[in-house]
């Protein structure tokens, strides 16, 4: 049977609890959970079986986000190629996907592929994500009517692939990132596309108050997205792990929608791992991985993301019954209500509709 393994880290030092031999952790501060981490091996969290064709593990780089993105690079680096070798060599794995920030951190993929002792090949999963952030802007669109959609991150490995491909349906577009000379180089590529379109193209985040539809896909390891910068009644799509929104953001805009972003249902998959995620659902880049798995490709899927292998990744999604996840608000369900006049609720119109619930 064929074995993979996806590459993994916890997000914050909560995280780190959910694995049962490192629970005694959540007691202690996240510095010190920290400094725990920088000693440890890779860590296997789960081994499970996808329908007796593959068999898969997780495997955890012990490094937080913020210690992906705070420590020297050379230095993180080497804590994922020593997973990664780990998995090769001690577990057998033909095939290698890369979790959360793992991608960030090796060049989309191609400084880990490009490694003499790396013989496996490798993916960063993202292909799906695109494939799935898709899925849902078609079922947001068709529930709420032509919108203009924001991107947060857009010159980024998904962002930019979500550029091209919104950008080539002729969709009103905004496109944030605070590099300049990366968005121009951006703004070229989509000139190329389509020519009749012209997206608005900001350094500024404060512009995504022109979007009707945010998606934030950087790789910031905090939330960076501020209630102020919002047009009313905005949705968020939010596919950053961690979230680039926080829970309080809710709160003081209970106006606004919030999506937990790039989640695939995996039916009948048990991960036999909670990584956070809502009941049946994972992250995109996962399913894409298993998927590669079963379809049997021993290509490497890493650098930037062709158009045509979201469409290949979207085919293999439907053959194995995968498809976007239930629409949720960090992790409690978004019901759409009135199949005639269909709703997406808001945070505050969910929690009214809980309370109702409890009351009757
Ligand atoms: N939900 C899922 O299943 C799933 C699947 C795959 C990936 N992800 C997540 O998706 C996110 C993006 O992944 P990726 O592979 O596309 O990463 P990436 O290629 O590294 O792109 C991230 C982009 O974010 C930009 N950025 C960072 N901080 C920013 C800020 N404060 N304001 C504006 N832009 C900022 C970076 O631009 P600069 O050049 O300016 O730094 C970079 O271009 C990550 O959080 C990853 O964990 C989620």
């Amino acid at each position: 049977m064929k074995r993979f393994v996806f590459l993994i880290h916890p997000r914050d030092g909560k995280d780190v609890g959910r694995v049962k031999r490192l629970l005694w952790t959540k007691i202690l501060p996240e510095k010190i959970v920290e400094k725990i981490l920088f000693r440890l091996p890779p860590v296997v969290c789960s081994r499970f079986n996808v329908f007796n064709k593959t068999e898969g593990f997780l495997v955890a780089v012990p490094l937080t986000a913020r210690q992906m993105l705070g420590l020297p690079l050379e230095f993180v680096r080497k804590r994922i190629l020593e997973a990664a070798l780990f998995a090769q060599n001690k577990l057998g794995a033909e095939l290698i996907g890369l979790g959360a920030l793992i991608s960030s951190m090796t060049k989309k993929g191609i400084w880990l592929s490009e490694r003499a002792e790396i013989e496996v090949p490798v993916t960063h999963g993202d292909s799906y994500a695109v494939g799935v952030t898709i899925e849902a802007i078609e079922k947001i669109t068709s529930l709420v009517g032509n919108s203009v959609i924001g991107i947060v991150g857009a010159y980024g490995l998904i962002g930019s692939a979500l550029s091209r491909l919104l950008h080539k349906k002729s969709l009103e577009l905004v496109l944030v990132g605070r590099n300049e000379v990366k968005l121009k180089r951006l703004e070229k590529e989509l000139k190329k596309i389509n020519s009749q379109n012209r997206p608005m193209i900001s350094k500024w985040i404060v512009d995504i108050n022109k979007a009707d539809i945010v998606i934030t896909t950087t790789n910031a390891s905090d939330a960076i997205l501020k209630p102020e910068y919002l047009k009313p009644n905005a949705i968020i799509y939010d596919i950053a792990q961690p979230r680039n929104v926080s829970f309080q953001l809710l709160k003081e805009r209970p106006d606004v929608i919030y999506i937990d972003g790039g989640l695939a249902n995996i039916n009948g998959i048990n991960l036999g791992f909670k990584m956070g995620t809502p009941q049946r659902a994972t992250f995109s880049c996962l399913a894409e991985t298993i998927l590669q798995a079963l379809e049997d490709d021993e290509e490497s899927h890493v650098g930037e993301i062709s158009l045509e292998f979201v469409k290949e990744v979207r085919h293999r999604a439907e053959k194995y019954g995968f498809s976007h996840a239930e629409f949720t608000c960090f992790g409690k369900p978004i019901p759409i209500l009135n199949e005639e006049k269909p709703k997406i609720l808001t945070y505050l119109e969910v929690k009214n509709l809980e309370a109702k619930k409890t009351i009757s």
